[in-house]
């Protein structure tokens, strides 16, 4: 169920500068990869400016939001704010509910999503949370046909840049179980739930873009 907004001025709720500056060349991919699409969910919503700003620019898909319940009120309340100054409201969905590891909603929403898109969730997530968002995928088909995942990844265990080997530090100082994770890995969860790669793009700050499709039936 959504929740109702906080009364929190939108310029005092939390603000993400990197979203400010990915949100741009990931609308660009996004254009692309959502074109067919009618209705995205997004996992791990945040402080909900990528949210905003892709309902804004992809007027042609409805935009629900989702995040851990502690996440919930400030998106709700820029998503509140933010949605009705850029006159997005009709198309940005107020926050659910959805912590990977938990029962994940289901209902009227579920055979709506056709598309998943995460930012910069994987290595936040412990190993056993990643494992559980791509089961939790399965809910999603066979309706879901592109999924969207954003952020840093290894390839064959080597870290990418020495940038990304200093954030994966201190990723870990602060939660050991988090880290960085190799796209060999999350390629193979996702062939279990019968998504394959299809793009891998390099966007900026040695982060990535993953494009995966539904296998054809
Ligand atoms: C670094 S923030 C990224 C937020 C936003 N997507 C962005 O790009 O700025 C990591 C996000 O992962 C979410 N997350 C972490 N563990 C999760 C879980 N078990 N289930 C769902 N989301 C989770 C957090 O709640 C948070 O919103």
């Amino acid at each position: 169920m959504p929740l109702m907004p906080i009364a929190q001025p939108l310029a005092q709720l939390p603000f993400s500068q990197a979203c400010e500056n990915n949100k741009a060349p990931i609308l660009a991919v996004l254009t692309q990869a959502f074109s067919l699409n009618q209705h995205v969910l997004e996992i791990g919503s945040g402080t909900g400016q990528h949210a905003v700003y892709f309902a804004a620019n992809l007027p042609h898909l409805i935009w629900q939001t989702s995040d851990q319940a502690e996440y919930i009120e400030v998106i709700s309340a820029r998503c509140t704010q933010e949605g009705k100054l850029s006159d997005v409201a009709a198309n940005l969905a107020l926050p659910i509910i959805l912590d990977v590891t938990a029962p994940w909603p289901v209902g009227g929403l579920t055979p709506e999503i056709d598309a998943v898109f995460s930012a910069n969730t994987l290595h936040i997530m412990s190993k056993n949370m990643v494992e559980a968002f791509f089961s939790g995928l399965g809910l999603y088909l066979p309706q879901l046909n592109t999924l969207c995942i954003y952020g840093p990844f290894n390839y064959q265990g080597e870290f990418s840049s020495d940038s990304n080997r200093q954030f994966d530090g201190f990723l870990k100082q602060r939660d050991p179980a988090s880290g960085i994770r190799d796209i060999e890995w999350i390629c193979q969860l996702a062939s279990e739930q019968k998504l394959t790669l299809q793009h891998d793009i390099a966007m900026p700050a040695n982060n990535r873009l993953l494009q995966f499709v539904r296998d054809s039936l």
